[in-house]
């Protein structure tokens, strides 16, 4: 995942990121404006949207858009009427999520209010952005989705994050199944901890893992339909030392 001005592989291409404000999203919109891409990043806050693009500065050659925009709306014709102005999308990156309550609790003690917002805010959420964005998006694009390693192992005491995680994967598996070649390309990425500036303030990181913008670099290689995954529609990224890997590492 070396960085190489070769690799300025999305000029002229169009890319959404759906979560652009997150640890993630931050992260990936600056790998993706530095190969090149028109970079639209969609968020729900004007204030945080201000931030990511001081962030960004002017990284560059590619441009930043900044959007503020429900994407998980189930109304989603607010955003496609928006995003009208762009054309067709190239490519679109969905690092939206919710880590849910910080303080661990067993699913024996989580009230039926949490659930109802958990899956509101980490699934819901996911299906309606799915539902918007793909049909915006070329017949030769590509979706990027994330989810966590939590989808495929128990995940105590965070057990919403897990089975919130096992859903959107297998809504997004669903989806490629249903598409069957005929539409862009979907691509399911099943992450473990990744190197954020959000993590990285509270004392989680790691050099072993995986950073943001491997990811928006990963995820530059997919929307631009090269690279030695581009036919992978279920990967695996959960340390470096493992790599990229289309089945989950034991
Ligand atoms: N970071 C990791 O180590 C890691 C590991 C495994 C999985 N993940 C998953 O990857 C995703 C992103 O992680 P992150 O660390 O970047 O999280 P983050 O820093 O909390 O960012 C998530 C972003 O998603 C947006 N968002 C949240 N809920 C939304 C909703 N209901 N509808 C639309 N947008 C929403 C928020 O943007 P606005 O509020 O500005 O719109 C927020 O900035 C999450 O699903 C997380 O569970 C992360």
């Amino acid at each position: 995942m070396s960085e190489t001005s070769e690799e300025r592989v999305l000029a002229g291409r169009t890319v959404l990121v759906a979560g652009a404000t997150g640890g993630i999203g931050e992260g990936v919109t600056r790998a993706l404006l530095r190969q090149g891409a028109r970079v639209v990043a969609a968020g729900r806050d004007e204030e945080r949207l201000a931030r990511l693009a001081a962030y960004v500065g002017d990284t560059g050659p590619g441009t930043l858009v900044t959007e503020v925009m429900d994407v998980g709306d189930a109304d989603g014709s607010g955003v496609r009427d928006r995003l009208a102005v762009f054309g067709a999308l190239d490519g679109v990156v969905i690092t939206i999520g919710d880590w849910g309550n910080p303080e661990r609790t067993g699913i024996l003690d989580t009230s039926s209010e949490e659930w109802e917002r958990m899956i509101a805010a980490n699934l819901t959420s996911h299906f309606h952005t799915l539902r918007t964005l793909t049909p915006l998006l070329k017949k030769d694009g590509a979706l990027v989705h994330l989810s966590g390693f939590s989808a495929e192992i128990p995940y105590p005491f965070a057990a919403l994050v897990g089975a919130t995680n096992a859903a959107k994967k297998s809504l997004v598996r669903s989806l490629t199944a249903e598409l069957d070649g005929s539409g862009p390309k979907i691509y399911e990425l099943v992450i473990g901890p990744i190197r954020t500036r959000p993590r990285a303030a509270i004392g989680a990181d790691n050099p072993g893992w995986f950073s943001a913008e491997d990811l928006g670099r990963h995820a530059t290689r997919l929307i631009a339909g090269d690279g030695p995954y581009a036919e992978a529609p279920l990967q695996y990224l959960i340390t470096r030392a493992q790599g990229v890997r289309t089945s989950p590492p034991q």
